[in-house]
């Protein structure tokens, strides 16, 4: 089984991709919805929530774990290999920096999350790392997850914020854009209206799927033991009416919560 966490029901979107590319293998998924949203929250509780995911993940059989959530992607990432030592991990942040890396021409790269994502510096270093002349320019976009979870995807608020959020960056000249957040592929087509036909957009959801794809080609015995594909399994820490609406919204069809008790 392939295990997926997230702050709550963005991470779907990313199961979209997996399902899209990776239909043999079955999927848990588990949304953290008692205790969303985690870009608000500092690292230190990220990290415990973190944990407590990936625990609840492995008991139930993954074999591997997607992180789905950007801003757990961007904290937690050590404090889990540390404690998970033998379990293979994927995240958000890596495969979009290098796609990033891959796509820009000139150099300068915009940055849209939460802003625990934006605050952990995660895409600073890793760009300084491998080319010290990239220029990342950040802008926390808080108010996104929030309009996108009332499916106010297309409204004239909606477009006049991402407007003003992108301002700074396109000031910059950015050439190439991260989505930073398990939402914003949901509202791409208004980003890249606002950002301009000129900007690249990195798509996180798309990145992790390929990763996880090549991973298994050259990994035959991990993917021999993830067991073969059935519906997904779709857990949440607190389950309403509204939830069940939004991951209609964000896998594309009806799926069935289950919740469940963190101890
Ligand atoms: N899943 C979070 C992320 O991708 C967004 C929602 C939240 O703040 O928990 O960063």
């Amino acid at each position: 089984m392939i295990g997926v966490f997230d702050s709550g029901l963005g991470g779907l979107t990313v199961i979209k991709e997996i399902l899209n590319k990776l239909p043999q293998y079955k999927i848990i998924y588990f949304g953290d919805t008692a205790r969303t949203p985690y870009g608000t929250k500092s690292a230190e509780t990220v990290n415990c929530y973190s944990i407590e995911n990936t625990k609840f993940l492995l008991e139930k059989g993954a074999k591997i774990i997607v992180v789905a959530c950007h801003t757990a992607s961007s904290v937690s990432m050590p404090i889990l290999k540390k404690t998970f030592p033998n379990i293979p991990f994927f995240e958000v942040v890596t495969p979009s920096f290098k796609k990033a890396l891959r796509l820009t021409k000139n150099k300068k790269i915009g940055l849209i999350g939460t802003r625990t994502t934006v605050e952990s510096g995660i895409y600073n270093r890793l760009f300084s790392q491998a080319d010290p002349s990239i220029k990342l320019y950040a802008n926390p976009t808080p108010l996104l997850v929030p309009l996108i979870e009332e499916g106010w995807l297309k409204k004239p608020e909606t477009r006049r914020i991402v407007k003003k959020y992108l301002i700074p960056l396109k000031i910059k000249e950015i050439d190439t854009l991260i989505l930073g957040c398990t939402h914003y592929p949901l509202i791409k087509k208004v980003i890249q209206e606002k950002a301009g036909k000129r900007v690249k957009l990195v798509d996180p959801s798309e990145e992790i799927a390929l990763e996880i794809k090549n991973f298994l080609k050259s990994n035959p015995e991990t993917a021999k033991n993830l067991e073969p594909d059935g519906e997904p399994e779709i857990f949440v820490s607190d389950i309403t009416p509204n939830f069940e609406k939004i991951a209609q919204l964000f896998l594309g069809r009806k799926i069935k919560l289950k919740k469940i008790n963190l101890e």
